[in-house]
C-alpha cells in the first residue's frame, strides 16, 4: 500500500495516480456541465509521463515557448495553444509546425507574426492577450494587473475596430484564486471589453482555477460560466489551469543526512534542496506540509529542515515531529507536482530528484533518474 516511501529512491518527486484521476475526473465535470473546454498549461506542470491519462480527460495544452509547444504536441497532442509575452523571430517558422491557437501580447506582435501564420497554417487561431484590471492576487509576482504590467493590452489601448484576423481574447488574471475572483473578472471583461465580445469566437480565460482545491465552490463556477455563455452564446470558453491538475498529487520524498545543533536549534540536513528543487518556498514564499510532522510544539521534537546545497538561506523552517529524527529518516514534503517539479535546477552540482509515479495498480513505476550528464549539458 502506498505510501511505502522507504522503500524508494532518495530524494524523489512521487506523482499519486489516484490523486491525479480523481482532480482530473473533478474537471471533466465541469466541461461536461459548464459546457467549456479545458487545457492544461504546461508551465504548471510537464511530467509527460502521465499525460497519456491526462489526454483522456482534458483538450490540450498551452505552451509559453517553442520548447513546451513541442512537448505539448509531441507528448498531448489534441489542441496546443501558445502565449508568450514575445515571440522571437528565429523561433516562430518552428513554433508554426506545433500550435494551433497563437495570443499575442500586443498589437505589434500581431502584426509582425499573423501574415506568416495566416500564409504558412491557414486554419491556426489569432488572439489578443487582454488586461481586464482586476485581480485579487495579492503577492505583485503573480499579479499580471499590477500598474505597469506587460502582460496583456489594456482596453484603452485598443483601437475602435479590431484588425481582422483575431478570433479571441485570452486573459489571465488569476492564480489559486476562487469562482467568485473569476466572476469579478468576467464583469471586468464584459465592461472593459464588451463591445469586442460579438467579433470573436472564443474567450480564454486563462489559470488559476484551482477547482480540484478543496472547499473551492465548483457549482458556482459551473453557473457562473453558464450565465457567461448565456449572455454571448457565441462564445467558446476555455479555461488553461495548470496547478489545478496536479493540485495535491505527490510529494518530494528526502532523506536525513545529517543533524547538527545551532544555538539549540536542532537541524536536520536533507539529500534535497530548498532552493534547488522547492524554490518556490523562497521565491513566494511559503513553507510547505511536511508530512507527519507540524508547525513547532513546545516539548515535541523540533528540526529546522535544511537543504544540501552550501547557500545559507537553503532551508525551509521548523517542523515538530512526533519522534526524534534520526540519520536515514524519510523526510516528505507534501504537494510537489505542480510548478515545483518543473522550476529545479541543478545548483551546487547537486542532483536532480529522481521522478517516479505511484500508479492505480498500486505499483510503482521509476520515471527517470539524472546525473552528471544532466548537470553538465546546461553549462
Ligand atoms: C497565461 C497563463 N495561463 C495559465 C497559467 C496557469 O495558471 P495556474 O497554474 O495558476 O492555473 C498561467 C500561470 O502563470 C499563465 O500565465
Amino acid at each position: 500500500m502506498f505510501p511505502q516511501f522507504e522503500k524508494l529512491p532518495s530524494p524523489i518527486f512521487i506523482m499519486h495516480e489516484e490523486k491525479l484521476v480523481s482532480n482530473l475526473e473533478k474537471m471533466a465535470y465541469v466541461q461536461v456541465k459548464a459546457g467549456v473546454k479545458i487545457i492544461l498549461a504546461l508551465k504548471g506542470f510537464s511530467m509527460y509521463s502521465t499525460f497519456p491519462i491526462v489526454r483522456k480527460y482534458l483538450f490540450g495544452s498551452t505552451a509559453s515557448s517553442l520548447h513546451e509547444a513541442k512537448l505539448g504536441h509531441e507528448e498531448f497532442g489534441g489542441e496546443t495553444h501558445v502565449y508568450s509575452p514575445a515571440y522571437r523571430e528565429d523561433e516562430f517558422d518552428e513554433l508554426m509546425t506545433y500550435a494551433d491557437y497563437y495570443s499575442f501580447n500586443s498589437l505589434n506582435q500581431f502584426h509582425k507574426f499573423s501574415p506568416r501564420l495566416f500564409a504558412k497554417k491557414p486554419a491556426a487561431k489569432a488572439g489578443l492577450r487582454i488586461n481586464p484590471e482586476y485581480s485579487t492576487v495579492t503577492t505583485d509576482l503573480y499579479n499580471p494587473c499590477i500598474p505597469g504590467s506587460r502582460l496583456g493590452i489594456r482596453a484603452e489601448d485598443l483601437p475602435e475596430n479590431l484588425p481582422d484576423g483575431i478570433s479571441f481574447f485570452h486573459s489571465h488574471n488569476l492564480c489559486e484564486s476562487d469562482s467568485f475572483a473569476l466572476e469579478e473578472t468576467l464583469k471586468s471583461i464584459e465592461k472593459l471589453f464588451g463591445k469586442y465580445l460579438p467579433k470573436l469566437k472564443k474567450l480564454n480565460l486563462g489559470g488559476g482555477h484551482l477547482m480540484t482545491r478543496e472547499g473551492y465552490d465548483i457549482d458556482h463556477l459551473i453557473n457562473t460560466l453558464l450565465a457567461f455563455k448565456k449572455r454571448h452564446p457565441h462564445l467558446e470558453l476555455i479555461l488553461e489551469p495548470g496547478s489545478a491538475v496536479a493540485w495535491q498529487t505527490g510529494y518530494l520524498s528526502s532523506t536525513v543526512l545529517d543533524i547538527v545543533s545551532s544555538k539549540g536549534i536542532n537541524v536536520a540536513i536533507l539529500d534535497c534542496s530548498i532552493s534547488a528543487h522547492m524554490p518556490d518556498v523562497i521565491e513566494m514564499p511559503y513553507k510547505p506540509k511536511v508530512l507527519n510532522a507540524s508547525d513547532p510544539v513546545i516539548g515535541k521534537p523540533t528540526y529546522r529542515l535544511g537543504g544540501q546545497t552550501c547557500l545559507a538561506g537553503d532551508f525551509v523552517g521548523d517542523y515538530s515531529f512526533e519522534k526524534p529524527l534520526h540519520i536515514g529518516d524519510k523526510v516528505v514534503f507534501d504537494d510537489m507536482m505542480h510548478y515545483t517539479m518543473v522550476k529545479t535546477t541543478t545548483f551546487n552540482g547537486i542532483n536532480l530528484p529522481h521522478i517516479g509515479i505511484w500508479k492505480q495498480n498500486n505499483e510503482f513505476d521509476l520515471v527517470k533518474s539524472f546525473g552528471y550528464s544532466d548537470f553538465k549539458s546546461r553549462l
